[in-house]
């Protein structure tokens, strides 16, 4: 639990800065947020909802926890902490944006550092916030972040909307912004059974005006399933799920065996 570290957040109406007085964060302006038991902070006001349950829904966020407890993703996250370990200031408070149940977002906790997770779903920040409670998670658009500017050091993206403007906005100097995007045949096989012809990602560079990439990785490796319920939450936590047949569904159930590629691209960048 946070015993003496605060959460720092500034208000989503008016821009000051939230303090926290009997599990309710309220600015000067008087307006209020209260703390949910499980203990996250509810930060998307409704005037900036644009439906009623924005973001992943619980079944994709089972599905997501389900398989990323397998470990199949750890040569991912082991390079994203090595990328933290070369290159952060490992005092400095750390960001996970679209922190979705928190898998990497707690993975980034020290002792020395604040680790912030952010998602639009409330459901996701809920399984997050009871599960890690050494990390600080609140609902928020990522579009309008309640962070003051300059206030993290290590920013981190996977899979999950990349905010130019804002990310720059909350970075402070010489701070980073670590992105994770899929790479050409990411899921290729899993994608080939659902599309007769499976496209490739397009992993075209992506340009992030105010900030200079220092490095880029690519990660690639073989995903050996022998349980079809770990091929089936992976295809659950995919955009081309609904795409799924019955009849497939039935097949990967049979299938005994399954492989497929993870591939990723890790593009590091500086605020300089
Ligand atoms: C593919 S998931 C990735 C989750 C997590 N980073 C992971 O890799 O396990 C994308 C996440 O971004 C969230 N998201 C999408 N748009 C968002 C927005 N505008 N603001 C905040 N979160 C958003 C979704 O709710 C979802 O949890
Ligand atoms: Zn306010």
């Amino acid at each position: 639990m946070h015993t003496e570290e605060l959460a720092q957040y500034r208000c989503p109406l008016c821009q000051q800065a939230l303090v926290l007085n009997e599990k309710s964060y309220r600015c000067e302006n008087n307006h209020s947020f209260d703390q949910a038991k499980q203990g996250y902070v509810n930060l998307l006001p409704v005037q900036f909802k644009h439906s009623k349950e924005p973001g992943d829904n619980k079944a994709m966020v089972q599905a997501r926890r389900a398989f990323l407890d397998k470990g199949y993703y750890q040569p991912l996250l082991d390079s994203m902490l090595t990328l933290y370990q070369q290159y952060g200031d490992k005092k400095a408070a750390v960001f996970d944006a679209g922190c979705g149940e928190g898998f990497y977002t707690h993975q980034h906790k020290t002792e020395h550092n604040s680790v912030y997770g952010v998602d639009i779903a409330k459901e996701t920040i809920k399984i997050a916030a009871k599960r890690y409670q050494d990390c600080f998670f609140n609902v928020a658009t990522l579009s309008d972040l309640p962070f003051a500017d300059e206030r993290f050091g290590w920013l981190y993206s996977v899979y999950a909307p990349i905010l130019e403007n804002e990310f720059t906005r909350i970075l402070q100097k010489n701070g980073y912004l670590l992105t994770v995007t899929p790479a050409d045949n990411h899921l290729f096989e899993l994608k080939s059974l659902i599309y007769r012809q499976a496209n490739k990602h397009d992993t075209a560079k992506q340009v992030i005006e105010d900030l200079t990439l220092v490095e880029e990785q690519r990660l690639n490796y073989p995903m050996n399933f022998s349980d079809s319920d770990d091929v089936l939450n992976l295809l659950a936590m995919t955009p081309f799920a609904f795409k799924a047949t019955e009849e497939l569904i039935t097949q990967l159930k049979q299938q005994k065996q399954f492989s497929c590629q993870a591939d990723f691209v890790l593009r590091l960048y500086q605020k300089k």
